[in-house]
């Protein structure tokens, strides 16, 4: 990803498993690290694989600097190839290398009501991962949520090739991907199933992301827009990287990449009306029991109170 989003400033009320640290971001409590489990989303994959154990990608998946990200990383703390976070939603956690620094990732799958599954956020489809995706339904969606968050997509559209795939608006016309674009008037398409809305943020064009809510959980999932730093468990050489972001990064973002802020209020508004209670960010953990809109809205409290 070119630009990541600033680190979170939620209210302690809005954060009921968090806390902040003195910098104002977030700082959410972790499971204890099991002592000789070893961890990562690919140590479970290899896990769950049969014979020698290795979990190979379906096909090589370079990114843009050509090389192949298969590998653990500290974003995943149970070690699960796929893990249930409620009824109906699963998150897949694996490495996430940004400037080769390791800002973890996040692939969200929910269960719609025919029992096929929505994929927002693609990242490296394996072989026990598909095998996994295949007891829980037929993938039916896959979403490409923001123009940063790409290089997975066409590993999962050439292996689910009847389902819908989506991506930011414009984006496959510049780009001869094999997307369809996510609604930019924000109608939600038959293919989600009456349970999944989204924005479409047209005021930040760079990242051109859409964000999703799933109502009968009250959950919000979000790529770029919002993420969070866990208070443990993360290598000093990230947690560096992240003050460097608190410092230089944030007040870049907020400002420079909102191109109309009128728009962007009236986009912000939609998602604030959503409400819910669970935030699944692409990067940092996932907030369970919060007030949405309070952890939005101190998120962004600079550009809110303009
Ligand atoms: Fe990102």
């Amino acid at each position: 990803m070119a630009f990541l989003p600033p680190p979170s400033t939620a209210t302690a009320a809005a954060l009921s498993s968090g806390a902040f640290r003195r910098d104002g971001a977030v700082s959410v409590r972790r499971p204890a690290r099991i002592s000789g489990v070893r961890m990562g989303p690919d140590a479970a994959a290899a896990a769950a694989a049969d014979g020698d154990g290795v979990d190979p990608p379906l096909a090589p998946v370079p990114n843009r600097a050509g090389r192949v990200k298969v590998r653990r990383g500290w974003s995943n703390t149970t070690g699960e190839l796929i893990r249930r976070v409620c009824e109906d939603v699963w998150v897949v956690e694996r490495a996430y290398d940004w400037l080769t620094v390791d800002v973890g990732g996040k692939t969200t799958v929910i269960r719609l009501p025919d029992g096929s599954l929505f994929v927002h956020a693609p990242l490296l489809l394996t072989v026990s991962l598909k095998r996994a995706l295949a007891a829980l339904g037929p993938v039916s969606v896959i979403v490409v949520p923001n123009t940063e968050h790409v290089d997975g997509a066409a590993q999962w559209v050439a292996s689910y090739p009847d389902a819908v795939a989506l991506g930011p608006p414009g984006y496959a016309a510049r780009s001869g991907k094999p997307l369809a674009d996510v609604p930019a008037d924000n109608t939600p398409p038959p293919s989600f199933g009456g349970v999944i809305e989204h924005t479409f943020f047209g005021s930040m064009p760079l990242f051109s992301e859409s964000v999703f809510f799933h109502r009968p959980s009250g959950t919000l999932l979000t790529t770029d827009l919002y993420w969070n730093w866990p208070s443990a468990g993360v290598p000093a050489r990230t947690r560096f990287f992240a003050a460097g972001m608190d410092w230089v990064y944030k007040p870049v973002y907020q400002a420079l990449l909102v191109r109309d802020k009128g728009r962007w209020a009236e986009e912000m508004g939609r998602v604030l009306a959503w409400g819910g209670g669970r935030i699944i960010p692409c990067h940092g953990d996932v907030l369970e029991g919060v007030d949405v809109p309070a952890v939005l809205r101190a998120h962004y409290a600079s550009l809110l109170r303009e």
